[in-house]
């Protein structure tokens, strides 16, 4: 049983295999954070002498009993209007204008599995027995406002999954104004706040400072999730690495508007929140309505980072990602974009796909440039008929060739938009987001469609799925490139203006919902100008997420080194780029560019037809390579060795389920002369087992390479090394 509750002292123990989440009923009403970290089977003592904190502070009222302030002691979920004047989680005002909630405890449940959140993507089980779950009811007395609080402990994966729903049984209207996933607390302020930062082409640097009195917070109110900010947030004891140290880890499982905040209060308790941006947010609950927030997973790790981002891995990949290609070999695939951005033709794409397929890629991808007129990116977005210019066959006519030489082919699409210069426009002017009397800001030349409106979703469903059915489609790439201004509904009564931003997030769930579960064979890969909405929520409809438009090879080690905090290998889109690179103008070698794909879903993005023949028998190499070890990077676990953010070379490593299988590989940055070797030392193998080194045939023991390591020589720019093991029978 993972999910424990002490009738006597009223305590809820939630287990996983390596934490307990602890919660108390103080006096039978109040919900109290008690505990979270390294498990604990047996709890001693009762709720009252497990609050790790004082009960109350000069000037903070006592609004419990007379004796405690909500102001000090760790809510479980704290609401404003009483005495607690930290940062709430709930926020809402009612008819009389009041915005106060008090929660009291109601009843609570277990059951075994995981409800399926009504429009919101979410972890699921396949299987009753793969978490239980817990959800505590609070009630406002006077309101009669319900909140249903949900845990669902998945035990084995290590990891719990919260959300927050809303219900509306009183007499009037409430209008919510904020109403965070998780609220959850570390008692003592020597952690770190660990978060991705990025840009366009940046995405996902890792930063860390030291938490301080006050709040720090990372936020998007884009209406994504965005190139700037994760919706991603670790808090780490100061001395946790990759290998050691205790780290929580939250991840919103969402793609709009989001904050991630802890808050330090005079007593050094720390509350850690995750939920949808309060920022320019209300939602209006008529009575009998009920509002799902989405859902935050939590991790805890006393192994560092590693450990956190390996329990993310697993549950992501085998309990988020969904679709026929979850357990399925990813083709390695070719894009035109770079090739040729937009300016191609049927024989030029059939030409990239003969000779790639010569080469041993598997897909052809079709990028931006086949619709409409459109000779850049100043038109078309929403005209999803062929342009007969370019391809006289139609889509049909070159999948139909690329498919019958033995590939798949896949498609670009960017649902989402709206060009001024389409015939879309001009038919539906007030499809796109604004606000009557303003200006339609344009970015890259394009509006956003209004996705709160039935009649555009049904729009984009119609068309995306008639393209889909119309020919051998194996792939779509889903691309998004803008944030949103001018965020206004022509559909949206004035009161419900401030619900568009989440509405419009849960009209692109439906959409993507309606897509991707019709075509349950088609991949999947997002796309936002790269990762810019690389985020949980979207995982649950694609399968993998090209990872950032920068596809140097050294850049992405910063970039995927981030990523992987959270994101497993196999939903990392990664390509083979030209040289020069387009985006940074760096010369690196094709070895090099290969083995920094190998930490992704492998594919090129170049004109192989102005390849010479080295390099054509280079990247066949590096194919034949990929196919061998693609199994272990993207079923395995991933363990980060060498940090490029902390020097100037990286090294990852990837271990087969049974560790039988190990695939290493060492990247250098810039090099000074005469440097040291650099020692890399192995994890998670098998200590006692036999390992050799495929090209060399020589053997090591597992504890051998796990203790003394392996020695490697950075002395040349931008070089790299690429080890397989295999374990002796
Ligand atoms: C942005 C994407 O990230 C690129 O890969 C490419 O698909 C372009 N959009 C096309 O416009």
């Amino acid at each position: 049983m993972s999910v424990l509750f002490n009738e006597y002292n009223g305590i809820f123990n939630l287990k996983t295999k390596n934490s307990s989440y602890l919660m108390g009923i103080l006096m039978g009403k109040h919900l109290v954070h008690l505990y979270y970290g390294k498990r604990i089977d047996e709890v001693s003592g009762d709720v009252e002498e497990l609050i790790p904190t004082p009960f109350t502070a000069a000037f903070s009222p006592q609004d419990i009993d007379g004796r405690y302030s909500s102001d000090t002691i760790p809510m479980e979920y704290p609401c404003y209007g009483s005495a607690d004047l930290r940062t709430p989680a709930f926020h809402a005002q009612y008819e009389n204008g009041s915005t106060i909630t008090k929660l009291e405890y109601e009843s609570h449940k277990v059951f075994g599995g995981k409800k399926k959140l009504e429009g919101l993507p979410a972890v699921y089980t396949e299987s009753e027995d793969e978490a239980e779950t817990l959800e505590i009811t609070l009630r406002d007395r006077l309101t009669n406002l319900r909140i249903v609080l949900s845990y669902s402990v998945f035990e084995e994966l290590d990891a719990i999954i919260k959300s927050v729903k809303v219900i509306n049984d009183g007499g009037g209207v409430v209008r919510l104004k904020s109403v965070l996933s998780s609220c959850t607390y570390i008692f003592n302020k020597e952690y770190d706040f660990v978060h991705l930062d990025g840009a366009w082409a940046r995405e996902r640097h890792i930063e860390r400072q030291p938490l301080h009195h006050g709040i720090a917070a990372v936020d998007s109110k884009r209406v994504a999730s965005s190139h700037h900010h994760s919706p991603f947030a670790a808090y780490a004891e100061h001395n946790t690495d990759e290998r050691q140290g205790e780290v929580y880890g939250y991840s919103f499982v969402y793609s709009g508007n989001f904050i991630a905040s802890a808050e330090t209060d005079q007593f050094d308790t720390v509350r850690c929140q995750m939920g949808i941006n309060p920022f320019g947010f209300e939602w209006k609950l008529e009575h009998g309505e009920s509002f799902q927030a989405p859902e935050v997973v939590c991790v805890f790790s006393d192994k560092g980072f590693g450990g956190m981002s390996r329990i993310f891995h697993k549950l992501y990949r085998t309990r988020l990602v969904r679709g026929m290609y979850r357990d399925k070999e990813r083709p390695i695939l070719i894009n035109n974009w770079e090739a040729t951005y937009f300016n191609f033709d049927e024989e030029k794409i059939f030409n990239i796909a003969k000779k790639a397929y010569e080469a041993g890629i598997e897909m052809m991808v079709l990028d931006d440039g086949w619709f409409g007129h459109r000779d850049d990116d100043r038109s078309s977005l929403g005209d999803w008929f062929v342009d007969k210019r370019k391809l006289p066959n139609g889509i049909e006519g070159i999948a139909k060739r690329v498919t019958d030489i033995g590939m798949k082919f896949g498609l670009w699409f960017e649902p989402e938009m709206i060009s001024k210069d389409s015939e879309l426009y001009k038919a539906h002017p007030d499809w796109c987001l604004h606000v009557e009397g303003r200006e339609r800001t344009e970015g890259r030349w394009q509006l956003v469609l209004d996705l709160s409106r039935a009649d555009v979703r049904d729009y984009i469903v119609n068309v995306v799925s008639g393209i889909l059915k119309s020919a051998p489609i194996s792939y779509v790439k889903w691309d998004m490139n803008r944030n949103i201004s001018e965020l206004g509904s022509s559909d949206l009564c004035a009161e419900r203006q401030p619900e568009l931003a989440h509405r419009y997030i849960l009209g692109l769930y439906d959409i993507c919902e309606r897509i991707t579960t019709a075509f349950p064979e088609v991949l999947f890969e997002g796309c936002s100008g790269g990762g810019g909405r690389f985020d949980a929520g979207l995982m649950y409809y694609f399968q993998q997420y090209w990872t950032s438009d920068d596809t140097d090879a050294i850049e992405r080690q910063y970039i995927q080194y981030g990523t992987s905090m959270v994101m497993p290998a196999s939903t990392m889109g990664a390509h083979v780029s030209a040289v020069p690179n387009h985006q940074v103008g760096r010369t690196t070698p094709l070895k090099t560019r290969g083995y920094a794909t190998v930490v992704g879903q492998f594919g090129y993005e170049l004109d192989i037809e102005k390849l010479n023949n080295d390099e054509i028998e280079a990247i066949k190499g590096q194919i034949e390579e990929y196919k061998g070890i693609r199994e272990t990077i993207h079923k395995g676990s991933m363990y980060r060795l060498t940090s490029p953010f902390e020097g100037q070379s990286s090294a990852w490593e990837f271990v087969s389920e049974d560790k039988s299988e190990v695939v290493l590989m060492h990247f250098t940055i810039l090099v000074s002369p005469q440097l040291p070797l650099e020692c890399v030392r192995a994890e998670g193998l098998d200590a006692h087992g036999i390992y050799i080194d495929k090209a060399t045939n020589k053997e090591y023991s597992g504890e051998f390479l796990m203790n003394r390591g392996i020695y490697f020589d950075n002395s040349q720019d931008f070089d790299s090394k690429l080890i397989r093991f295999s374990r002796k029978v």
